[in-house]
């Protein structure tokens, strides 16, 4: 398997500790069922650090839409087959445009499964009724999967310009476990080119961070055992080296938390409630493994429309 593959089978076991989190309660997503089926049992602690992801992540973007009252667009970098999409639909916060991208040999299966799923087809409203679809394209009204590799900066303004996407709006990128398995130069183009482009942006980066430390190097060696490097994990190092990428290349302001700070100030009702799912051996490991994740978020908001205001503190 070459290291490519390995990092497009990330997004397998991303989507299989998703859907045996919602199997078990732990948040509710009707779609993830669609995209994998049933799978293996997973450690509690993996189960929670998710929880506090799709969490934390949802909050931000919940934020922004509620700002810009979805007159917006969000681009979901190495989407795999993230629901996200379904989820607002559901809710009716659908921004103007959502696209997401992904390496061909994902976007290709994300785009099977919803030509042959009705309950995921009928959430894709059209204007006209029509979705035009390739092998690893869709394109519906607001609704866009297109297949690029991200270290590609052409191939991606390409693909986002078959989306009709446009400069002048505001636009949240997000990057879930993606910019860590590109080198540190190409991560830090795709952040740069953002921020030249487009005028008001705002940008969600979920990863590792505390990666020097002794938890962080037998993290690494973990995935390595898998093929699976981290070319970008330089940036991992601490909250501050996370900051920079985004300071040093064009953006205004940023903030990065560990997760430990994000799993802190969620609801506490909710906190118990999922802490009761499964019983939990030592909280230590939980402890440790939200101190190796972080939420960053960064911004550029020229116009003022109040970017600056959104955190991922629960209203
Ligand atoms: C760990 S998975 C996360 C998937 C999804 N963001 C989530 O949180 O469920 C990482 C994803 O990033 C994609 N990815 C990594 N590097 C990429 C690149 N250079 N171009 C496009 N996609 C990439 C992988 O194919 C995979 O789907």
């Amino acid at each position: 398997m070459s290291s490519d593959d390995a990092v497009r089978a990330t997004n397998d076991d991303a989507a299989s500790c998703k859907r045996f989190a919602v199997q078990k309660g732990y948040w509710s997503d009707p779609y993830i069922q669609y995209f994998v089926r049933n799978t293996e049992r997973k450690a509690p602690e993996i189960s929670i650090g998710y929880y506090a992801r799709v969490k934390g992540v949802k909050l931000l973007l919940d934020k922004f839409l509620q700002l810009t009252q979805c007159n917006c667009q969000v681009v979901n970098f190495g989407a795999g087959f993230d629901t996200l999409y379904w989820r607002l639909a559901e809710e009716g916060h659908v921004p103007k445009s959502y696209v997401e991208v992904d390496f061909h040999s994902v976007t290709s299966k994300k785009c099977h499964a919803i030509k042959t799923k009705k309950q995921l087809l009928e959430k894709i409203a059209t204007e006209d009724g029509e979705i035009r679809f390739n092998e690893f394209d869709l394109h519906a009204a607001n609704y866009h999967i297109v297949a690029a590799d991200l270290r590609n900066l052409d191939e991606l303004k390409s693909k986002l310009h078959d989306s009709n996407i446009d400069f002048g709006l505001p636009t949240l990128f997000m990057a879930e476990c993606v910019l860590v398995y590109m080198e540190l130069d190409k991560s830090t183009n795709l952040v740069k080119w953002i921020a030249d482009s487009f005028q008001t942006t705002f940008f969600i980066n979920y990863e590792q961070v505390n990666m020097a430390d002794r938890f962080g190097q037998v993290m690494i060696q973990n995935l390595k055992s898998r093929q699976c490097l981290l070319p970008g994990v330089e940036v991992c190092s601490s909250l501050e080296t996370q900051k920079n990428r985004f300071l040093s290349n064009g953006w205004e302001y940023c903030e990065c938390l560990e997760m430990t700070a994000v799993y802190q100030n969620l609801p506490h009702a909710e906190v118990k409630r999922i802490e009761r799912l499964e019983f939990l051996d030592e909280k230590e490991l939980l402890t440790q493994l939200f101190q190796h994740y972080c939420l960053c978020w960064a911004l550029k908001d020229p116009k003022n429309i109040g970017l600056d205001a959104i955190d991922c503190v629960p209203t």
